[in-house]
């Protein structure tokens, strides 16, 4: 009987429960970091990029190394795709040479098609709507410092974008409250940064021009600046992250980067531990054998 493959492309559609269990296989890899079991071994996963990456693309070449598996890095723009090559036969060859793809492609939809055209899991590096595996990341980093996440208050500064909209469709997940502060006009919803601020346990922020908004006017986004007066709002214990890359002095001051709230080399180093279990995941799904591991 074939299996349906598991893709990691919604975090909704994975659902809160096989959410939690892989969280909980990241915190017990990253404890196990430095005598990783081979549950790779004889896979490949391709990575597909349309857009520039450094974390994306070293957490999972790593991941795929570390746990004894291989990895092929392909720029989309040099595969048949990007010439006259459907997306169908695309993923239809995909699936027979390697064991899964990771694939940075801006068309969410498109991303979506491949994946069901694919017999293999299709893991979102990120698209112009979401990026779930930061998240996961950054769900992790959250657990690490504070202990866990639910009830916890997370504030968002900024622009409205694929980062800002994960954490939406996680929060429902895994039980946590969002506030989000960013121009208006971007979300009606929106509520003044101080008040966003106010009692949060987390200050996250991203970019305010994304890749592929090069030239995007950014004055209106000044006053979502995180700074250390919007800091200073938060709790005591509060944390600043950042997906990276950052741009100092921009979405964050350079004070809040050098303070001890700051945790983003941790939150870009959780990446490489969640990439692991997420691949787990998926590779088990696709009726890979995986020796168990501890908290599995
Ligand atoms: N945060 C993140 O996805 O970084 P890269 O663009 O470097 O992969
Ligand atoms: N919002 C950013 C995230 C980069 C990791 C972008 O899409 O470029």
């Amino acid at each position: 009987m074939t299996k349906t493959a598991r893709h990691f492309i919604n975090l909704p559609d994975i659902g809160a429960e096989a959410l939690k269990g892989i969280l909980k296989q990241a915190h017990a890899l990253k404890a196990e970091k430095f005598t990783p079991p081979q549950i790779f071994e004889g896979l490949s996963l391709a990575m597909v990029f349309d857009k520039r990456s450094t974390r994306t693309r070293i957490s999972f070449e790593v991941a795929m190394k570390q746990l004894g598996g291989h990895t092929i890095v392909l720029n989309m723009e040099e595969m048949q795709i990007s010439g006259a090559e459907s997306i169908e036969d695309t993923g239809a060859v995909l699936s027979r040479f390697v064991d899964g793809v990771m694939i940075r492609m801006s068309d969410h939809k498109a991303m979506e098609e491949l994946a069901r055209h694919t017999t293999i899991p299709v893991i979102n590096g990120m698209t112009n709507q979401s990026h779930p595996c930061q998240i996961m990341a950054d769900i992790m980093t959250i657990e690490e410092k504070l202990g866990g996440i639910q009830g916890k208050k997370i504030a968002w500064m900024g622009d409205y974008n694929n980062v800002c909209k994960t954490f939406v469709q996680a929060a429902p997940l895994f039980d946590f409250d969002l506030a989000i502060s960013c121009p208006e006009d971007l979300y009606a919803a929106s509520v003044a940064p101080q008040e966003a601020a106010r009692d949060a346990d987390v200050i996250v922020t991203d970019t305010w021009v994304s890749m592929g908004q090069e030239g995007k006017a950014i004055e209106k986004f000044m006053p979502y600046q995180v700074n250390a007066d919007l800091m200073a709002r938060a709790k005591d214990t509060a944390i600043f992250m950042h997906c990276m890359p950052v741009h100092q002095d921009e979405e964050v001051s350079q004070e809040v980067l050098k303070s001890p709230a700051c945790v983003i080399y941790d939150e870009a180093e959780n990446r490489l531990h969640a990439q692991k279990a997420i691949l787990a995941w998926c590779f088990e799904g696709a009726g890979v054998r995986l020796q168990k591991l501890a908290g599995f």
